[in-house]
């Protein structure tokens, strides 16, 4: 078995820490809101998808340059769920915030509903995403992030199980690693 790569580019220590004033969720929570038009519907006449993932990273980055408090970048989308189509008529809302924060990256959770525009009826439960953003200094450089402050025993539960997907992330990235490594040295062995 080739050698176990150094950790991968971008991986910041876990004990590393800003010295930034942590902020509340709250803080930088937000909606973003949408009509689907006929022009947003896909060959089957519902809502596309990439008008919903649009909505999402749109959403995602509000709360990601508020909570950073400057420019930040989607670096990752780590999970994006359809759950049910969106219809043409629907007002999707996309209801953003902060779950996790690392040194310079953030994970923004989206949840996103939709309800008629002309109807009271309960709002359906459309899509859910998980993005990573890292701020960004002028010159595009990763730039430190104030840590996030889980008030609600909701965000702490988004907080740990962001903590869950990063873990897995991190492996799942080390085991490729290590396979691309293990081929390329078959691959030099002849
Ligand atoms: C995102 C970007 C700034 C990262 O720059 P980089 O020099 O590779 O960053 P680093 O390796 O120093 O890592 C910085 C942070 O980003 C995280 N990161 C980098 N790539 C990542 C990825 N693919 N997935 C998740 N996190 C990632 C690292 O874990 C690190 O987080 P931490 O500081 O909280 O521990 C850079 O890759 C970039 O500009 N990408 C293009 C972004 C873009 O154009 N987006 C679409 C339009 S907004």
């Amino acid at each position: 078995m080739a050698p176990l790569p150094d950790a991968p580019a971008g991986v910041t220590p876990e004990d590393e820490t800003t010295t930034l004033e942590p902020k509340p969720s709250s803080a930088s929570r937000t909606t973003l809101s949408h009509i689907v038009s006929p022009q947003d519907a896909n060959l089957y006449g519902t809502g596309h998808g990439g008008v919903v993932m649009k909505l999402v990273d749109d959403a995602a980055a509000a709360v990601a340059g508020r909570h950073s408090g400057g420019p930040a970048v989607t670096a990752a989308v780590d999970e994006l769920t359809f759950l049910v189509p969106a219809r043409v008529g629907d007002l999707l809302h996309a209801h953003a915030q902060v779950n996790w924060t690392g040194r310079t990256s953030m994970e923004i959770g989206v949840r996103v509903l939709a309800e008629r525009w002309n109807e009271s009826t309960p709002a359906h439960h459309v899509a859910s995403a998980y993005l990573t953003f890292v701020a960004i200094d002028p010159e595009g450089r990763p730039r430190p992030v104030p840590p996030v402050r889980p008030e609600t025993a909701e965000d702490h539960r988004r907080f740990r199980e962001a903590e869950i997907r990063r873990t897995h992330r991190l492996a799942r990235r080390r085991a490729i690693q290590l396979s691309r490594a293990d081929h390329e040295a078959a691959e030099a062995a002849g």
